[in-house]
C-alpha cells in the first residue's frame, strides 16, 4: 500500500498504532513487562503530539527558524519509536503459531478498517 498523501498516510499509520496497542502489545506484555509496554504507549502518545504539531506547521505559508527547529525536533521524536517497535518482531517469534496467526488476522482486519491516526487517537482517549 502506498501512503503518499497526508490523508492516506494517516490511514496507514492509524491502523499500525491501533493494531499494536489493541493486539500486539498485550500479547507481548508477558515477555516485555508492564513497564516496557507503558514506555511504548508513551512513545505513541509523543508521536500523536508530534504529528499534530507537524500538521499545524504544514498549514503555515512560511516557516520561521523556530518552526524549522520545531519540525526537526518533532521528526526526531517520531523516528525514535520505529527502531524499538521494529524489534518487537523478534519477540513475536516466541509466540505460538496459533497466536501469531491470530495477530496476523487482527493486523489485516485493522488495516482493512483503516481508522485514521487522529480518529484512533480520539477513540483511545474515550476508551
Ligand atoms: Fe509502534
Amino acid at each position: 500500500m502506498s501512503c503518499g498523501r497526508p490523508s492516506r498516510r494517516a490511514r496507514c499509520v492509524g491502523p499500525h498504532f491501533k493494531f499494536e496497542e489493541c493486539y500486539l502489545y498485550p500479547s507481548l506484555e508477558r515477555f516485555l513487562g508492564e513497564g516496557y509496554v507503558k514506555k511504548l504507549l508513551n512513545e505513541h502518545d509523543g508521536i500523536f503530539r508530534s504529528v499534530w504539531k507537524l500538521a499545524k506547521l504544514a498549514e503555515k505559508e512560511t516557516w520561521s527558524d523556530a518552526d524549522v527547529k520545531s519540525a526537526e525536533a518533532n521528526l526526531d521524536l517520531i523516528y525514535e519509536h520505529p527502531i524499538g517497535c521494529d524489534g518487537l518482531s523478534l519477540w513475536m517469534e516466541r509466540l505460538g503459531a496459533e497466536e501469531r496467526d491470530e495477530l496476523w488476522k487482527q493486523m489485516h482486519a485493522t488495516r482493512r478498517k483503516g481508522t485514521g491516526l487522529f480518529d484512533y487517537y480520539y477513540e483511545r482517549q474515550n476508551a
